[in-house]
């Protein structure tokens, strides 16, 4: 596992926009140790002020940019005023990452979807959450209701607690996770059955349309859910993995493919987040995607 420290985001050539795609893809963490997303003042105040001003903001939040939505604030509760200023603040972020990202990752440009991002005002340490909900334990990522088929997860990160760290623990990434567990202990996805390919026949036959595959989880999206129970739920591999700490200070960025990396945030209060779906046919190192590797073991397509 390994960590790329940039200090210096402007004016990179092709091929270091290139290189980096190539780093994330190997399962590094990018490390910025000054984040290149510039946030007001007094919007991070407004942030950290959360917890105390308003209980109905305090836990994670969620942002989806291309409808301009809050989810998890309760609206019954909330000060509509901070509401409108907490989405005005995640639409910024929003925009913010992606224009950055867009010159940073050039090789990727056009080639994701843009997805949620979230704010975490909660301190992580001692959190009470179901056992699959913990992100605590590592585990690597997998969205229980929206389905990538093949598409990876791409994650960019800001502490905006004004000085403490966020600790993570990561282990090593999907290949040898993968190999070292599957089919022994998670069964290996099987490739799509007939009954599969019945239903997205019907459905499209029936009117479902372009709507119902997108819905169904490919054998891929099945067998990465039920990777990341399996990590959470398995004692062995959370005691006896190797394990790389990374502490990320107040102000510093990092991004990486979380859908990879086994990762699990052991403290700290106070992050952004946003997440992107990169397409498969945007890789530049495909070798190491999650769908090359399980396509390996298992000799058959997922998607
Ligand atoms: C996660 O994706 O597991 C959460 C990481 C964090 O909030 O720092
Ligand atoms: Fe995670």
């Amino acid at each position: 596992m390994s960590l790329v420290t940039i200090t210096a985001t402007e004016n990179g050539s092709a091929e270091q926009h290139r290189q980096w795609c190539e780093s994330l893809e190997a399962g590094s963490i990018l490390f910025f140790p000054k984040s290149p997303i510039a946030l007001a003042d007094s919007d991070l105040q407004f942030l950290r002020g959360q917890q105390q001003t308003d209980s109905s903001l305090h836990k994670n939040i969620a942002y989806k940019p291309k409808s301009n939505e809050l989810t998890g604030v309760d609206t019954k509760t909330a000060n509509p005023a901070a509401v409108d200023r907490l989405r005005a603040i995640m639409r910024n972020y929003s925009q913010s990452v992606t224009a950055f990202l867009t010159g940073f990752l050039s090789p990727y440009a056009g080639q994701w979807q843009l997805d949620y991002a979230s704010f975490r005002p909660q301190e992580e340490e001692g959190r009470d959450l179901p056992l699959r909900r913990r992100n605590d334990l590592l585990h690597t990522d997998a969205f229980p209701t929206r389905p990538t088929h093949g598409a990876r997860i791409l994650r960019f990160f800001n502490n905006i607690h004004p000085t403490r760290t966020r600790d993570w623990i990561v282990s090593d990434p999907f290949r040898s996770v993968a190999a070292k567990y599957a089919p022994a202990e998670i069964a290996l996805p099987q490739p799509d059955s007939g009954i599969g390919r019945a239903f997205k026949s019907l459905a499209t036959g029936i009117g479902l349309g372009a709507a119902a595959p997108a819905l169904k989880r490919s054998p891929y999206d099945d067998f990465m859910m039920r990777f990341h129970n399996f990590l959470k739920e398995n004692r062995a591999f959370q005691s006896s993995c190797s394990k790389y700490d990374y502490q990320f200070p107040a102000g510093s960025s990092w991004m990486v493919y979380t859908d990879m990396v086994p990762h699990a945030v052991l403290c700290g209060q106070y992050a952004l987040e946003q997440t992107y779906l990169v397409a498969p046919q945007a890789m530049v190192a495909p070798q190491h995607a999650p769908l090359t590797v399980l396509q390996e073991l298992t000799g058959a397509r997922l998607i």
